[in-house]
């Protein structure tokens, strides 16, 4: 899979087969998030590695909505420090790496940010200077989910030409991409 299709294919999903995911490539999904470009390189993030039954079932109950996490196969907390301005950023970049690192070994992820934080930083030993600003949990999805069409807005919505507010129009785009600089 090539990084434009697995950007394209990639579905969080919530339901998780029980068969393992090896731990060569939860070391990789691992690496993708190392290796994030932060702000000013400062890294100042920490992942929490979170395996097993137990562990998997305290980090649901201390959660608001992500109780799906407790049938994933692991879960990450992402923590990061709050002192720097840009790491909600960081913490969205080295997510998404690390989801799009698993979709291409086959592995289904999603991500929660609802937390009874007070009871999340007692059960995980959290200090008090990082926040933990996102959970991933991982596993092989239950179902296929290949193919299935994600529900997002179209480009024409989204996207201005040159000035906010100037129309897009995807298909005179295609037809003419350079027509409006002229
Ligand atoms: C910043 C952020 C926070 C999210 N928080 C939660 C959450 O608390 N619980 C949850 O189940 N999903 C959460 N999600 C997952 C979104 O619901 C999901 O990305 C969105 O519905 C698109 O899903 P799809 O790619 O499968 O279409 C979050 C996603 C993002 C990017």
């Amino acid at each position: 899979m090539d990084a434009y299709d697995c950007v394209t294919t990639l579905l969080d999903i919530r339901t998780f087969d029980s068969k393992p995911v090896n731990s060569e490539i939860k070391l990789k999904i691992l690496e993708a998030g190392r290796l994030t470009g932060s702000g000013i390189n400062t890294q100042h993030w920490h992942f929490i590695l979170i395996e097993g039954k137990d562990s998997l079932k305290t980090l649901a109950d201390d959660s608001t909505t992500g109780r799906w996490v407790e049938n994933s196969d692991f879960a990450i907390i992402l923590l990061t420090n709050p002192k720097y301005g840009f790491h909600l950023i960081d913490a969205g970049r080295a997510t998404q790496d690390m989801q799009l690192a698993a979709w291409s070994f086959g592995v289904n992820s999603c991500v929660f940010t609802g937390f009874r934080e007070v009871n999340l930083r007692k059960d995980f030993d959290i200090p008090i200077d990082l926040n933990p600003t996102i959970v991933i949990g991982f596993g092989y999805p239950r179902r296929v989910t290949s193919g299935k069409t994600k529900n997002r807005r179209a480009l024409g919505e989204l996207v201005s030409l040159g000035k906010y507010g100037i129309r897009f129009d995807e298909e005179t785009y295609r037809m003419a991409p350079t027509k409006h600089l002229i």
